[in-house]
């Protein structure tokens, strides 16, 4: 029996504000959207996952990738067309169950997803409620908190009676999908599910799933360091940091011989406890002759993704005596940060001599030494 679920993420999140919808603000190593994903593709009984978008975030899902069949539709203005247009975009994919859930709910577990697709067998709605646990007043007057229920998601429906419902139900706008069945007679099965839950709406929700998110993660920090050779030939090209930049000495390497994104790349390696460099690109090896570092720190966004970790800080400091390093620094930022996907805050450079003291001194070689500070989620290597 194939069940499907739509996680609607086509708002605007007026309500948090800021200039990024919230469903893509990242907590950790991703987005509140791939935490509620995440859920959902450990979960065995869940077969694709259909994702209402609205198409001006492109830049926000494009990178999204799952290791269950995931397909991204255009949204609507209204949660319930956003609902609706993947209803209708599941229509020939003949799922006979579908949960819908919110896009800013990240802490829904894979029970809960068990027990709704569970119920389904036997009713043809299911909704997921936590109680009420504070006195409430309204107008004056005191309710009696223990016949109040706050919906949550997902909600679980037998898919050819929700895709009618939506169809015949176009005029009044609901903010969720059980409303639909309250006309009907259809009997709603109700799952107590927990506060834990949350729909994240405001930003002190925000700060509390951040709270809840980073406790899963801890920190482990890298060292590295390389050395190549250099000598002497006026007018050269050679790569620190990524950049070219004009030289008097060129650098004797197998690689372009950037001991700036050799150092970070051992850095990250050691963080991840991931071997070294030379283990993936053995310097034996013909083709990394020439080649750009670059490619080098891209394994290392790579591997980051793969092992649930992200980049905290890396710090490095070049000891070379020629070049001049600092009017490259900026640039050098820029270009890690790009390849490693974070902003330019989180990458130090620094540059010294070596006082003529030395083989660096003497001019015949160049270093760098590189620090980084990852968050991996625990469980994780
Ligand atoms: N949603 C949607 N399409 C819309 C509006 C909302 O898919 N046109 C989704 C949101 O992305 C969210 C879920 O419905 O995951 C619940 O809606 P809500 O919490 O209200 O999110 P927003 O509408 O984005 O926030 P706000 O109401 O504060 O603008
Ligand atoms: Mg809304």
């Amino acid at each position: 029996m194939k069940t499907c679920v739509i996680i609607v993420a086509a708002g605007s999140g007026e309500r948090i504000g800021g200039n990024i919808p919230k469903q893509y603000l990242k907590i950790s190593d991703r987005s509140i959207l791939e935490h509620t994903i995440s859920a959902f593709e450990i979960s065995k009984s869940i077969d694709e996952i259909v994702i209402a978008i609205n198409p001006d975030h492109h830049q926000f899902y494009k990178n999204i990738k799952s290791n269950k069949k995931i397909y991204f539709i255009n949204g609507g203005s209204t949660r319930q067309e956003s609902v609706k247009n993947a209803l209708e975009f599941l229509e020939n994919k003949s799922p006979e169950k579908v949960l819908i859930h919110d896009a800013a709910r990240p802490f829904i577990n894979s029970d809960i997803i068990e027990q709704i697709v569970l119920e389904l067998d036997t009713h043809k709605a299911v909704e997921l409620v936590s109680k009420c646990v504070d006195t409430v007043e309204y107008d004056g007057n005191y309710i009696d908190r223990n016949r109040l229920r706050f919906a949550q998601t997902p909600q679980g429906f037998e898919f050819k009676t929700i895709l009618k419902l939506h169809r015949d139900n176009t005029e009044v706008q609901y903010t969720d999908d059980i409303s639909l069945t309250k006309k009907e007679a259809i009997k709603v099965k109700s799952i107590i599910g927990n506060r834990s839950n949350f729909k994240i709406t405001t930003i002190d929700d925000f700060e509390l799933a951040t709270t809840l998110i980073d406790r899963n993660y801890m920190i482990r920090t890298g060292f590295g360091y390389d050395v190549h050779q250099i000598e002497l030939k006026k007018h050269s090209k050679i790569y620190l940091g990524g950049v070219e930049m004009d030289s008097d000495y060129k650098i004797i390497a197998h690689s372009d011989g950037d001991v700036v994104i050799h150092a970070v790349v051992d850095a990250i390696l050691g963080a991840l406890s991931l071997g070294d460099i030379g283990h993936y690109f053995p310097p034996s090896e013909q083709k990394w002759k020439g080649a750009s570092s670059s490619i080098f720190l891209s394994k290392c966004t790579e591997l980051l993704r793969e092992n649930s970790a992200f980049i905290n800080n890396i710090d490095v400091s070049i000891v070379a005596e020629s070049p001049k390093i600092k009017p490259h620094i900026d640039s050098m930022k820029l270009r890690l940060a790009e390849i490693l996907e974070i902003t330019q805050n989180q990458v130090g450079i620094k540059a010294t001599t070596s006082e003529n003291l030395g083989f660096i001194g003497r001019k015949e070689g160049v270093a760098a030494h590189a620090v980084a500070t990852i968050r991996i989620k625990q469980g994780y290597l």
